[in-house]
């Protein structure tokens, strides 16, 4: 028996595909033959992307919604539903991120905007989809943590709390839906290349290469080459047997700390 990475034909939901790590995430899926359901807020950014992902020849909807909105998630799976029949793959990739904030100074606004986009955005995905995956006895769940959460950044409180508790929601979830034929996975990506500093800002520029060049791997992780790959192995039925796992797609970052 061999076991399959092949993603043909799978449906796989992709929150946040509009930009950034979702962009590549969406892109590769595309290319290992899934049918995909790709979501973000702004209307023209999904735009953008749905152009990128006809030039591919993919069989896609694009879907338009808040995650901290729990109703739109669960809309987002009734749409699934109707337009593919079935969900075998969720990845909880959209966050809404908010610049740096020294802890004492840290306000409900921040630790709101973090926790309802973050840990509350992820479980609604994750309950919208749980029937379905259930009904199924087979689904593949892969959330987003950071290097941050794990080692605690400075002034990334709202935001690196807001991971771990990511990685806690993915370990009561696999332990819940174990039996169920889930399995949820939480990846921790680095690949900042759309976040870049300007040529003009050199300041920046060396500070942002001296990060990369003290990496194991000396390099910022290419969305579609170095971070899909590893979400793709988390989809596919190659994984079969692990559930509640954190996989640095780091370049080894976090053994700098
Ligand atoms: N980049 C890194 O190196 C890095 C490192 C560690 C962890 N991560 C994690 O990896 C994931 C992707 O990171 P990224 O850098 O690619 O993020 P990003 O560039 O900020 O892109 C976020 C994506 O999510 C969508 N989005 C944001 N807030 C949303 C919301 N409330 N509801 C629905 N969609 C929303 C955005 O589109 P709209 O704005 O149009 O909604 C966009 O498509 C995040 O969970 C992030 O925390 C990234």
């Amino acid at each position: 028996m061999t076991l399959d990475t092949d993603l043909t034909g799978r449906v796989v939901v992709v929150t946040g595909a509009s930009r950034g790590i979702g962009r590549g995430l969406a892109r590769h899926l595309a290319g290992r033959g899934a049918r995909l359901v790709v979501t973000g807020r702004k209307q023209h950014r999904l735009d953008s992307l749905a152009q990128e992902l006809d030039g591919l020849g993919a069989d896609f909807l694009p879907l338009s919604f808040d995650v901290a909105d729990r109703e739109a998630c669960r809309a987002m799976a009734d749409a699934t539903v109707a337009r593919f029949g079935r969900i075998d793959g969720l990845v909880a990739n959209a966050q809404t991120f908010r610049s740096v904030t020294p802890l004492a100074e840290v306000g409900e606004a921040d630790m709101d905007l973090l926790f309802d986009t973050g840990p509350k955005g992820t479980l609604w995905l994750m309950q919208a989809v749980y029937p379905h995956m259930k009904a199924q006895g087979r689904g593949r769940i892969v959330t987003f943590g950071s290097n941050a959460g794990l080692t605690g950044g400075a002034g990334y409180g709202p935001y690196s709390s807001s991971k771990e508790a990511i990685r806690g929601l993915t370990r009561v979830a696999a332990r819940e839906w174990g039996a169920d034929g889930i399995t949820v996975n939480c990846v921790c990506p680095v690949s900042a290349g759309h976040r870049a500093p300007p040529d003009d800002d050199p300041q920046r520029k060396a500070l942002w290469e001296r990060t990369y060049a003290n990496q194991p791997i000396p390099r910022d992780g290419d969305a579609e080459t170095d971070i899909a790959p590893v979400v793709a192995f988390l989809l596919s039925d190659a994984s079969q047997y692990m559930t509640g796992q954190t996989v640095m797609a780091d370049g080894g970052a976090v053994m700098l700390h």
